[in-house]
This record gives structure tokens, C-alpha cells and sequence, in this order.
């Protein structure tokens, strides 16, 4: 039965919320789960749609997931894997199968894992995570729509990505962790959330360092032990909801929002005329006090300004006086949901020329990665298809804004990553029908 939102616009949000574990935290580390026999659990797990897909995964390979929602817990049992193969049916969810690939080799010597889903914001390919096992020592050969990989055992290398993906250095990091040997990841990602699978990895048993030039070395050993585990704060999900509150000129406090991990969003916001006081618990954003001009800005790897802030920065700045100028980076296809802000009465127009900063490896490709804000205009209520997770939270914030009544569907995409989102809105002020249909 598919899902539809219906939200009466016009509203300021006021109020406070608060920030629960972070999606592209938990998923990999349900994963992580898989390197050691016996009960692992994890501590401030969303309610999201997306632990839900990796938690039928795990189970559709031997595992036994137990999450209880209101308390935030999830215990996964990996004590006994089926074998090597994660079902065809799971391909085409979302991104995680591939990061199974580390722990079913060190349990089986080989690993089978479907195609790769998740959101449609570019052509996604994992040959870095493929490139990356052979270095390793595995083989890899694509067949019947998987992936099949070998090694007896991996044995730790050098290896230098050619972009820091978050995803391949992930798999390679927990890939590495039991190799024989010692791995070097260089040119790798180094995301917060990397940064906290890391330290999960180490509560384990691992031996895990950071070097300042973005390189991760993995010391290999032979057997890791289940662990306890909080997952950080969503940052996404904190900036999110910040630039809801500005945009609608409401005032919201978002408890655990952590400062550290919004650096450089912060920066944005402020230069973008966005007003916010740093409390304990968490940040206070003022729409009401804020005066919002324009910015040109791009998106990159941490700790540039994230590509997933993009969207609801993009949706302030439709708020902002002046020409906005927002150059993507990081995939070649994040500004399709523009179209349909164009429809609720925004001024944004795509190039694809790289705009607003330096050149990137998207030059003269063609892709339209640039868009041009112009502010301040007046939104009105639409029908839209929300087409992936990102896009979908700027439409809540669009439809917040807008005059009118706005129908969105393909919701499914939003509760795939944000805890309780209707709960949250309706917090702040802003009721959402929720219509089945
Ligand atoms: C993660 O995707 C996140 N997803 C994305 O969030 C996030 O936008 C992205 O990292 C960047 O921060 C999850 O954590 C589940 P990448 P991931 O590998 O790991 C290219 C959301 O809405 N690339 O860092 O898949 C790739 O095409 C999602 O929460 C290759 O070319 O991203 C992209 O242009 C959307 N070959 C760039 O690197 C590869 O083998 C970065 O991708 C791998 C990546």
C-alpha cells in the first residue's frame, strides 16, 4: 500500500527535537556485527526503514536481529551464518550487501552478493570496493547478477582509492581487520561516521590508526569479539532540521546536534545569514532573528560541506536575497529534485559547468551539476514524487513553506532514513496527514 503525506504550508516550526543515531552510521555497523560469533548490540538506533532492510538481510543469512524501537537497541546475534550468500531478493534495496563481502569471506572463503540499490543520484559503481578485495587477494568475477568473491584468507596491502568513497573504505576497512598482514587505505574517506565504525572495530579487537593524510592502517588479526556500541548523532539529520527552522523563520532547539560534526555546516549557515546559539544539550536555530543572504558554496568529502546538507541548504536558499550558487561534487546527478521546487514557484536554474568553486572531476561531462538559486521567492503547494531520501526531507521543508496544501508520495524513501519524521514535524507544528492508499 504505497504512502502519501499531505501538508497545509505556511507554518514557522517551533519547538525542539531530538537526534537519534546516525543512518549512514548503523547500517555498517550491523554489518560490522558479522566479523565476530556471538551477540553484538547497538545503542541509539533510528527508526528508520533502512536498519529494517539490513536487519532482514542479516537475518536472510543466518543472523538473529532483535530491535526494539522505543528503546533504541538492536542485538544482533551472528553466532551462526548459513552460508556465503546474501539472497537474490535483497539486491536493489539499499547499499549495504557489498559491505557483507569483508566478513562472509573471513566466515566462508567466498562471499555472493547481489547488485547494488539505494537512491538514484548518480551511476554509483563499486569498482573501488571491487579494485580494493583484489588488491586484497580475492578474486572477483561478476555472473547472474552478483558479485562472487574468493580468498582463503585476505592479506593485508597498499591501497589508494581514486576518490575517498565513503562506501569503499568502509568494506576495505572491514575487509582489513582480519587479513593477514597489515593494509594501508589512502586518498580514503573520512567521515565522522567512518571515524565511529573505527572505533567500533576497535572495541572489537582491532588495531586501527588514522594518519593525518587521510590514509587508515589496519593492523590484521586473527579473531574479534561482539561488541556494545552507541552510534553517533545523525548529522544529516541535525542540518536537516536546522535549515527547516531558518528557512521558515521558526525557532527550534535540536538536542544532540553536535557542534564538532556540524563545523562546517555551521559555517555555511551563518555566512548564509542563519542564526543559531551553541546550548549544551544541543544547538538552538532562529529562524526569527535570521536575514538570509546569498552564498556560493560547494559540496565535497569531509569535512567539506556535505553532499547530503546540499538539499536543505538548497531549500534556505530559495529563502535567501540574492543569486545562490551551489557547485555538486560529489555525485554528478543531486539536483533532479529541483524540478519540482521550480513547480512550487523557486528560481533555480542547473549547469553543467562547474559553478561557485573549483573545477571537478565532473568537467565537461555534461552533467548538470550546478544550480543557480534565485531568492527570495514565495513557494505554493504541489504534487510531487519524491525521488530519493535527500530530495524527499527538502520537499517537507518546501511544503512547510509553501501556500497551500502539498501531496507528497513516495514517502517510502523518506522513512528509509529519517527517525519518525511525521512524529517530529508534528512536534514543531507542522501536522502531516498521513494517507494510505
Ligand atoms: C555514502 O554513499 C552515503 N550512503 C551517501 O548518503 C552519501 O551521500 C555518500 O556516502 C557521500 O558522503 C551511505 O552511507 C549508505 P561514496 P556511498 O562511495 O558510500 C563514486 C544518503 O542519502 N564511487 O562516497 O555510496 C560515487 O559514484 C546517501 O544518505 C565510484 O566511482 O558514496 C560517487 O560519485 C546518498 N566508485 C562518489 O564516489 C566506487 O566504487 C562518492 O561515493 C565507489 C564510489
Amino acid at each position: 500500500m504505497a504512502r502519501k503525506y499531505l501538508i497545509e504550508g505556511g507554518v514557522r516550526l517551533h519547538g525542539e527535537i531530538t537526534i537519534r543515531g546516525a543512518k549512514n552510521a548503523v547500517t555498517k555497523e550491523m554489518v560490522a556485527a558479522m566479523l565476530a560469533p556471538g551477540v553484538s548490540t547497538l545503542r541509539n538506533v533510528p527508526d528508520i526503514g533502512d536498519v529494517d532492510i539490513t536487519r532482514r538481510v542479516l537475518e536472510s543469512i543466518g543472523c538473529r536481529a532483535v530491535h526494539d524501537a522505543a528503546a533504541g537497541t538492536l542485538t544482533i546475534d551472528a553466532s551462526n551464518l548459513n552460508g556465503p550468500e546474501v539472497p537474490a531478493e535483497y539486491s536493489g534495496l539499499n547499499r549495504i550487501p557489498i559491505l557483507m563481502a569483508g566478513a562472509l569471506i573471513h566466515r566462508f572463503g567466498k562471499a555472493v552478493i547481489p547488485m547494488m540499490g539505494g537512491c538514484d543520484i548518480g551511476a554509483r559503481p563499486v569498482d573501488f570496493h571491487l579494485q580494493g578485495f583484489e588488491r586484497l587477494g580475492a578474486t572477483v568475477e561478476y555472473r547472474d547478477g552478483a558479485y562472487h568473491f574468493s580468498a582463503d584468507r585476505l592479506v593485508g596491502t597498499r591501497i589508494t582509492l581514486p576518490f575517498p568513497s565513503v562506501g569503499a573504505t568502509e568494506n576495505l576497512m572491514m575487509a582489513a581487520v582480519l587479513a593477514r598482514g597489515t593494509t594501508e587505505i589512502r586518498n580514503a574517506a573520512v567521515e565522522p561516521e567512518i571515524v565511529d565504525l573505527a572505533l567500533l572495530l576497535q572495541s572489537m579487537g582491532a588495531i586501527i590508526s588514522q594518519e593525518t593524510d587521510r590514509t587508515w592502517i589496519i593492523q590484521g588479526v586473527d579473531a574479534l569479539t561482539p561488541f556494545d556500541h552507541r552510534v553517533l548523532n545523525d548529522r544529516i539529520e541535525a542540518a536537516s532540521f536546522a535549515a527547516a527552522a531558518i528557512a521558515t523563520r521558526g525557532d527550534v532547539l535540536i538536542r544532540g546536534a553536535d557542534q564538532l560534526h556540524l563545523l562546517t555546516f555551521l559555517n555555511w549557515l551563518r555566512r548564509a545569514g542563519g542564526e543559531f546559539a551553541i546550548q549544551a544539550d544541543g544547538i538552538r536555530f532562529r529562524g526569527k532573528d535570521s536575514h538570509l543572504k546569498s552564498v556560493a558554496a560547494e559540496t565535497g568529502v569531509h569535512p567539506g560541506l556535505m553532499t547530503d546538507w546540499q538539499q536543505p541548504l538548497v531549500i534556505l536558499l530559495t529563502q535567501a536575497s540574492g543569486m545562490s550558487v551551489i557547485h555538486e561534487t560529489v555525485y554528478e546527478n543531486r539536483f533532479g529534485y529541483t524540478e519540482a521546487l521550480g513547480r512550487m514557484g523557486a528560481n533555480i536554474q542547473l549547469f553543467s559547468e562547474c559553478l561557485g568553486g573549483s573545477d571537478c572531476r565532473f568537467r565537461h561531462l555534461g552533467h548538470k551539476h550546478s544550480a543557480v538559486i534565485l531568492g527570495p521567492t514565495p513557494l505554493h503547494g504541489a504534487e510531487i514524487e519524491i525521488p530519493d531520501l535527500r530530495a524527499g526531507f527538502s520537499y517537507m521543508v518546501a511544503a512547510a513553506l509553501a501556500k497551500g496544501r502539498t501531496t507528497l508520495s513516495g514517502v517510502r524513501y523518506i522513512e528509509r532514513g529519517y527517525d519518525r519524521i511525521v512524529e517530529k514535524f508534528g512536534a514543531l507544528g507542522l501536522p502531516i496527514q498521513v494517507v494510505e492508499e
